[in-house]
């Protein structure tokens, strides 16, 4: 017999379209992970208006009311706690983290970025992408470790590099595939993690 679904805390800094599709994913019959709660450090992230609309708990928490990175880590990690939740799903969360918020959750948080790591960690991925010349993009979910974007990875989707591609152009196709990856990966990830509740 399968579990309860694992809950998910999802963070986004924005639009959230990839916390959007982990939604709409999870409301598929069988799907092994919920949306527990959906967290911005900007009050005016489009994900949040989104996700209350949706009736799924939000929390703003922003980063300007703390004197430090780990103050704010801690912050956010006393919400988390505090959700009972199973796995954090960071979406579009545009914060270097600390290990005040990483550590406590080890093995247990995700990411997306929008290339094929190792290559182009960091921002402006597609431009650095375009500027190499390179034959093809893509994004890739990888856990959380307290090196950026460098944990392992867990999947990965491939674009091609297109003729008169720009940032934006080759940003929209491979967005388009993170929908689709991130949850995939994240349902695989949360079948075959044990109970914990
Ligand atoms: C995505 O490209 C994600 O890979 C990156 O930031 C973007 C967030 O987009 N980390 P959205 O907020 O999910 O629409």
């Amino acid at each position: 017999m399968p579990g309860q679904p694992k809950r998910v805390g999802v963070l986004i800094s924005g639009t959230g379209s990839n916390m959007k599709a982990l939604v709409e994913a999870s409301r598929k019959p069988g799907c092994p992970y919920q949306v527990a709660c959906v967290v911005s450090n900007k009050a005016d992230a489009g994900g949040i208006a989104w996700a209350q609309a949706e009736g799924i708990p939000t929390h703003v928490l922003s980063h300007r009311n703390f004197p430090t990175r780990e103050a704010f880590d801690a912050a956010l990690n006393g919400y988390l706690q505090s959700q009972q939740l199973d796995i954090i799903a960071c979406a579009g969360f545009m914060r270097i983290m600390t290990p005040v918020l990483i550590s406590p959750w080890a093995g247990r948080m995700l990411n997306i970025h929008p290339s094929l790591l190792p290559k182009y960690k960091g921002l402006r991925t597609h431009e650095r992408a375009l500027a190499a010349g390179d034959a093809e993009a893509g994004c890739t979910v990888h856990m959380v470790t307290a090196e950026l974007d460098d944990g392992p990875v867990l999947g990965q989707a491939r674009v091609p590099v297109l003729p008169g591609d720009t940032p934006e152009t080759l940003a929209a196709r491979v967005l388009r595939e993170e929908h689709k990856l991130y949850p995939s990966i994240l349902a695989s990830f949360a079948g075959t993690m044990p109970a914990s509740r």
